[in-house]
């Protein structure tokens, strides 16, 4: 019992040491103190024209001294379009850990030797500090790392793509609206932005332009599906505008894709004792529910037949 007390003891201190207590204890709680605020914001300034500036410029536009170097150039940290949507714990990654732990290029290199998360914190509020339009804290909501999450052939973020770039999801699944299937993009699609963005020197995409030379698909692997004596259609959900989110949760926060869902032995046991715990995503129980609600409360007219579902 006591040797557990001390380690627990020794992971609170840890935690708190590297941070992460600050960030549990801080957010949610009352804002800091405006000093405190400034405070890091001007650490955080001379900490990145230390590191950063040579790079990113003095100014955090991307075009500092070095800059001409990259195929794939530094990123214009004042762009608020596109660094606003992106969560403080992203940051902090590619910061410490270099563009390649997010499926960027090299070019950014790893801190993790030179920077305290401590100070990398402070470095994010002034890289907030001067975007441009401002950065306002909920336009930046925490990753989110979903359970099954398979390692796929390319490392695809759709915390960049959808969550930093904000493209459509159906530019990419652009069958959900006419059809069964959402559908994923093929290569040519990747390709149109990809023959350039990226393709001199990150390793990720130079994998597409693999498959794009060998006229190859690429072997995603399959996230959601229900088994196949079920019909799913994507398109009546999309025309009565059920958002992609109500059923996949929150994709534009996820750096990889995945999910708990389909039937649970567990939940079957306790609802034979009686109980009625929810239904879990994908199960037939969800999609009934769903229906009976919608039917009720607007008038839907969602199926409840067994052969609609299945045939
Ligand atoms: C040696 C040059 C270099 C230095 C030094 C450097 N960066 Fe970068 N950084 C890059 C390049 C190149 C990219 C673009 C990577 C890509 O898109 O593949 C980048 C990308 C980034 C991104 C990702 C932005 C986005 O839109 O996803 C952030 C954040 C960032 N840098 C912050 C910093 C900070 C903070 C520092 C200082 C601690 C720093 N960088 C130092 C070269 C550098
Ligand atoms: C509409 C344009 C567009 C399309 C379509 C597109 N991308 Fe991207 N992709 C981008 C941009 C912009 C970036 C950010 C590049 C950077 O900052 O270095 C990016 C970054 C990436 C990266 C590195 C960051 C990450 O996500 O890990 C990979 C890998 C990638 N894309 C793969 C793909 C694949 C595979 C497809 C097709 C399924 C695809 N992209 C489709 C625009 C696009
Ligand atoms: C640039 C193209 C692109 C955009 C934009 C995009 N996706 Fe994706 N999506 C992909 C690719 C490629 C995969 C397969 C790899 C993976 O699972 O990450 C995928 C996978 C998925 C999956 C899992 C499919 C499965 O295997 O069951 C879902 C769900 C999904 N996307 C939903 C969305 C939603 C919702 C949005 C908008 C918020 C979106 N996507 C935006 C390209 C894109
Ligand atoms: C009402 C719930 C629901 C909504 C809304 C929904 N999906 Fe799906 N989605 C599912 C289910 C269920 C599956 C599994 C279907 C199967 O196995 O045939 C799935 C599968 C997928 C897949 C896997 C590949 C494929 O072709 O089906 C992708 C990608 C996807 N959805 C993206 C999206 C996007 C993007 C949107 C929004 C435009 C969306 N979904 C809206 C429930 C939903
Ligand atoms: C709104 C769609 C929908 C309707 C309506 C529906 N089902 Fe299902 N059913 C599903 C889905 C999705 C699954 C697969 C997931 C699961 O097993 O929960 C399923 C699974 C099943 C299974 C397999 C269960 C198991 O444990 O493997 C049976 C049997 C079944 N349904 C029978 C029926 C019958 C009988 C009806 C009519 C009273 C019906 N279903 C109505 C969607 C539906
Ligand atoms: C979040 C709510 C929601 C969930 C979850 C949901 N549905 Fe639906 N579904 C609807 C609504 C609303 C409609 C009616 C659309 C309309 O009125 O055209 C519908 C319609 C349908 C239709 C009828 C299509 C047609 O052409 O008439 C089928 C089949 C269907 N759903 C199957 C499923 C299956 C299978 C699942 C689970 C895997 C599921 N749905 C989950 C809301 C939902």
């Amino acid at each position: 019992m006591r040797g557990r007390d001390i380690l627990l003891g020794l992971a609170i201190a840890l935690a708190v040491a590297g941070g992460l207590g600050e960030s549990v204890f801080t957010s949610g709680g009352p804002p800091a103190s405006a000093d405190a605020d400034a405070h890091d914001v001007k650490a955080g300034e001379a900490l990145y024209l230390r590191y950063c500036a040579v790079c990113h410029g003095d100014a955090g536009r991307g075009d500092g001294s070095s800059a001409a170097g990259f195929a794939t150039k530094p990123a214009d940290l004042t762009d608020g379009r596109l660094m606003n949507a992106l969560p403080d714990e992203f940051l902090l990654s590619i910061i410490l850990r270099g563009g390649p732990a997010e499926g960027l290029t090299a070019g950014m290199p790893p801190f993790a030797d030179f920077l305290s998360e401590h100070q990398t914190r402070q470095l994010i509020r002034y890289v907030r500090a001067v975007a441009s339009p401002p950065f306002r804290p909920q336009m930046a909501k925490p990753l989110v790392t979903p359970p099954n999450a398979p390692r796929q052939p390319i490392l695809f973020s759709h915390v960049v793509h959808a969550g930093s770039f904000q493209i459509a999801c159906q530019y990419c699944h652009a069958d959900a609206r006419r059809s069964e299937y959402a559908g994923l993009p093929s290569v040519e699609r990747c390709m149109g932005c990809h023959k350039i963005i990226g393709a001199q020197d990150n390793p990720e995409i130079a994998k597409l332009h693999d498959y794009a030379r060998r006229g190859q698909p690429i072997p995603w692997i399959r996230v959601f599906k229900v088994p196949e004596f079920t019909v799913f259609p994507h398109k009546p959900h999309v025309r009565v505008e059920i958002a992609c989110q109500t059923c996949h949760g929150p994709i534009e926060r996820m750096r990889v894709v995945g999910a708990d869902t389909g039937p649970k032995l567990g939940d079957d046991l306790v609802r034979f004792l009686g109980f009625r715990p929810p239904a879990r995503a994908l199960t037939m129980g969800w999609c009934v529910d769903c229906h009976r609600e919608r039917n009720a409360t607007r008038g839907d007219h969602a199926p409840l037949d067994c052969v609609t579902c299945h045939h």
